[in-house]
């Protein structure tokens, strides 16, 4: 008989885990505290920005394998392995809050009505599931077994589907063999395309997903350190980083220098792993990360101090600035520490006149930033606008018309904080481009020059080398 799979907390993670799960081919009740987003859920509408996550969770409440409801005593009844997906948002001095786990687990194990598996995907400081394994020993009702796993989940947002049937690795913290045998069962089909299982304890598992976390926020701010150099001494981040990523020890990817990263999880987990080690006794094996988080801000300062020193200064700053972007990644509407509305936020706050333009994100970047003004096309952001800043790398506005554009602003500055608009175009439609620790001037010559002289024939072969000297 196939498992059957309820999944608790249908937030971005949750929700992206049910229409996975039912994509798989398993029947799923997906639970929710929010009466509201449970029920948009079942009408098949999916509450934030995910490409592809829309046609896949509507088409699976349409055939019926998927539902969504608000009850954890159905769920109880109802699965034989129950996800537990809800948030562990950032408490005191950053350590995690981890009480929408308890009252999950609260509302669930009592109601049992067999023996299950219990399996935590949310991030969770180490050691969390050893205590949760205790309450539920203690909730858990007579003769009714529960096992608890940790499987961690490493989707990016925007890419949250592929990474779900796609997995580039499972993680598997379990403490039975029932446990391992039924996670191998539920994700069959990843494992028979070829994702790698990692099968180990439940520590082991909760401190893959932090310090995979931590590692990728080291690497961002590790190459905007350097591109805080480039800046000082003329050198280019962006070709350092291609240089640096041509060592496959090293790799390209994260290393893109710029504003910087923000997010509902690298920022919020490098902090959460800094309170966890300090209060295991062990704050300086993680001080470093410490300069990661300040290196990472200091990326949003510098942006907001050559634009405020554009306007006249701090002190009293004038002007109008265009934005665009407010989402804290492209192909995400997701507005949670990020860096692009972080610096909106401060430049009106130090009194300049903001208008930000993104094309998915301005109902929730509204939300939480009411004060500011928001466009409907990057050409009303830009309106008269004296400095422009390009704070989310959106692909549309690597495709806008920097000669169009010219004939909107009121100046001529634009400052590509992501490193990722063509200069060549901007400056020959008479735009004074700057960018973050990358050089920009005219191309005057082929960045890649190609080697075209052959190398010369070795006078001294290897030969020659190893032969025993006389
Ligand atoms: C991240 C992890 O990648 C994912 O595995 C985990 O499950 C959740 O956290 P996500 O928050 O979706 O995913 O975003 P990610 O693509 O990792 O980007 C994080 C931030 O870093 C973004 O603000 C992005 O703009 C920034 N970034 C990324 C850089 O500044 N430079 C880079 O080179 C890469």
């Amino acid at each position: 008989m196939m498992l059957r799979i309820s999944v608790i907390g249908t937030g971005y993670l949750g929700a992206t885990h049910a229409a996975g799960m039912a994509e798989l081919g398993f029947e799923v009740l997906g639970v929710d505290n929010n009466p509201a987003k449970a029920a948009s859920l079942s009408a098949g509408r999916v509450p934030f920005h995910e490409p592809g996550l829309p046609e896949l969770l509507a088409g699976h409440v349409a055939d019926g394998r998927l539902r969504f409801g608000t009850s954890l005593v159905e769920a109880a009844e109802f699965a034989d392995v129950h996800f537990l997906c809800v948030g562990t948002p950032p408490g005191v001095n950053g350590a995690a809050d981890l009480s929408q786990l308890y009252s999950a687990l609260d509302g669930l194990v009592p109601h049992l009505t067999r023996n299950c598996l219990i399996v935590g995907k949310s991030t969770v400081p180490v050691g969390t599931a050893e205590a949760l394994t205790s309450r539920i020993a203690e909730l858990a009702p007579d003769g009714i077994s529960v096992d608890l796993a940790w499987n961690p989940e490493f989707l990016r947002e925007g890419h949250a589907v592929y990474d779900t049937l796609r997995p580039n690795r499972l993680v598997f913290g379990v403490t039975t063999p029932d446990a391992e045998w039924a996670l191998r069962q539920v994700y069959a089909t990843p494992i028979a395309a070829g994702s790698p299982v990692v099968i180990t304890n439940l520590p082991t598992a909760e401190l893959i997903k932090v310090s995979a976390n931590a590692f990728l926020a080291t690497k961002i701010s590790f190459i905007n350190a350097m591109a805080e150099l480039c800046d000082l001494t003329g050198a280019d981040v962006t070709l350092l980083a291609d240089a640096l990523g041509h060592d496959d020890r090293i790799g390209r990817k994260f290393l893109g220098a710029g504003l910087g990263y923000g997010g509902g999880c690298l920022p919020k987990d490098v902090r959460a792993l800094i309170a966890r080690a300090t209060e295991l006794g062990a704050g300086e094996s993680v001080e470093f990360l410490r300069d990661i988080d300040a290196v990472n801000l200091r990326r949003r300062e510098r942006v907001v101090r050559e634009t405020l020193g554009l306007l006249g200064g701090a002190l009293r700053p004038s002007g109008r600035v265009g934005i665009l972007g407010a989402a804290f990644k492209p192909l995400s509407d997701d507005v949670r520490d990020s860096p692009a509305l972080d610096v909106a936020v401060q430049l009106h706050a130090a009194g300049v006149d903001v208008t930000v333009f993104d094309p998915a994100a301005t109902g929730p970047a509204r939300a939480v930033a009411p004060q500011l003004v928001f466009a409907a096309t990057a050409a009303a952001a830009l309106h008269e606008a004296d400095v422009v800043l390009h704070l989310t790398e959106w692909r549309e506005f690597q495709e806008l018309d920097p000669a169009f554009l010219r004939t909107v602003v009121r100046g001529r500055v634009i400052i590509d904080a992501r490193n990722t608009l063509d200069p060549e175009p901007w400056l020959a439609a008479g735009w004074d481009f700057r960018a973050l620790g990358r050089l920009v001037e005219p191309r005057t010559a082929p960045r890649v020059v190609p080697v075209v002289t052959p190398y010369p024939t070795p006078s001294v072969t290897a030969r020659d080398l190893a032969a025993p000297s006389p």
